[in-house]
């Protein structure tokens, strides 16, 4: 049994990871690694390859940045001759970033048969990028591996046959398991007792200038009590700079590697997030939440801390831990 599994952006690695050890445990499966090159920063992708321990890729498409039918095409373009050449029996795919529906895209056009790793997910907002990403990849996948029943009751009100779905469990989950202990270990390097970690980065969020202006307001309002630590996102970071925002007074970082943001996480008072991924990371680690979204990953599966964000949220943040 040959799989060919496809990874592209930051989220993609820790959900490959747990799914790559165990495959590779296995007798009689040759396993392929495709890294779309989606994201391409060293701090982006290359250190969690080695946190993680996951091997380095068979194969990188080396797409880059560009327009989402950009990104898109040129991964479906690139990565078409690879399953051609490769020949797998499965393509696994992770998550909902442009990587999993141009790859899902093209095996299904080719016949070759794909496994879609956290399927099930939705935010029934078709604004988000990511949610048109799920819904198009579990409609071509062939085995929908799901974390959560609310994700094979989503599949099924779509009308997928029960036999495809098969509920597996948070595959992320496993990662942050397998390395809280060196997080645990990491040392505090420097940062104060208490703290807010923050991460911001949906187009939503950070592309208008206005909206992204209103959010580090609060942040600069939060700080005032409590010291905000935001490891910035590229993205976010273009932003700032193309709108002139003025964030001197915020802890800004560069994106972290995984286990140190891991250890950022378990310590923090609380964490303000939008990202989808770090919702699930604080619930099991019973770290409270503040969502920056108008909707959530998954609406029946989080039984989160997560509120609106609010500018009134400051006292709300000096209650001791959970
Ligand atoms: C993507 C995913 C999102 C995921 C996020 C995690 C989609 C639609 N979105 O969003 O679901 O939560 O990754 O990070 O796939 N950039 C760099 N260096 C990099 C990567 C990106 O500088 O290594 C810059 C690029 O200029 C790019 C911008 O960041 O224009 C955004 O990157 P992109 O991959 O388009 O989407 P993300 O916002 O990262």
């Amino acid at each position: 049994m040959h799989i060919l599994h496809v990874v592209g952006a930051r989220p993609n690695f820790m959900k490959a990871a747990p799914v790559l050890h165990a495959l590779g445990k296995r007798a009689g499966v040759q396993q392929t690694l495709v890294h779309t090159g989606q994201h391409y920063d060293a701090n982006m992708s290359d250190v969690f390859f080695s946190q993680l321990e996951i091997p380095a890729p068979d194969v990188n498409l080396d797409v880059g940045s560009g327009s989402h039918a950009r990104q898109t095409a040129d991964i479906m373009s690139r990565f078409e001759p690879v399953v051609l050449e490769r020949k797998p029996d499965v393509v696994l795919v992770y998550g909902d970033v442009n990587s999993t529906v141009a790859a899902a895209l093209v095996c299904a056009k080719l016949r070759v048969r794909i496994g879609h790793v956290e399927a099930g997910l939705r935010s029934f907002d078709r604004n988000m990028p990511e949610e048109i990403n799920r819904v198009v990849t579990d409609r071509l996948a062939d085995f929908l591996f799901t974390p959560s029943e609310d994700g094979d009751k989503n599949l099924e009100h779509e009308g997928i046959p029960p036999g495809k779905i098969y509920r597996v469990g948070n595959v992320m989950i496993d990662s942050l398991v397998r390395l809280l202990p060196a997080a645990i270990q990491c040392s505090k390097n420097g940062f104060p007792d208490r703290y807010a970690l923050v991460t911001l980065h949906r187009p939503s969020n950070v592309d208008d200038s206005q909206t992204l202006k209103s959010v580090l307001q609060s942040l600069l309002d939060i700080n005032e009590d409590l010291d905000v630590i935001f490891p910035v996102h590229p993205r976010t970071r273009q932003r700032i700079a193309a709108f002139g925002l003025n964030v001197e007074k915020l802890h800004l970082l560069e994106p972290l590697p995984y286990i140190e943001f891991l250890a950022l996480q378990r310590r923090a008072v609380v964490v303000i997030t939008d990202s989808g991924g770090i919702q699930e990371e604080t619930t099991y680690l019973g770290v409270p939440l503040c969502v920056i979204r108008t909707s959530e990953t998954s609406l029946a599966a989080r039984p989160s801390y997560g509120l609106s964000f609010s500018s009134t949220l400051g006292s709300w943040f000096q209650r001791p831990r959970l």
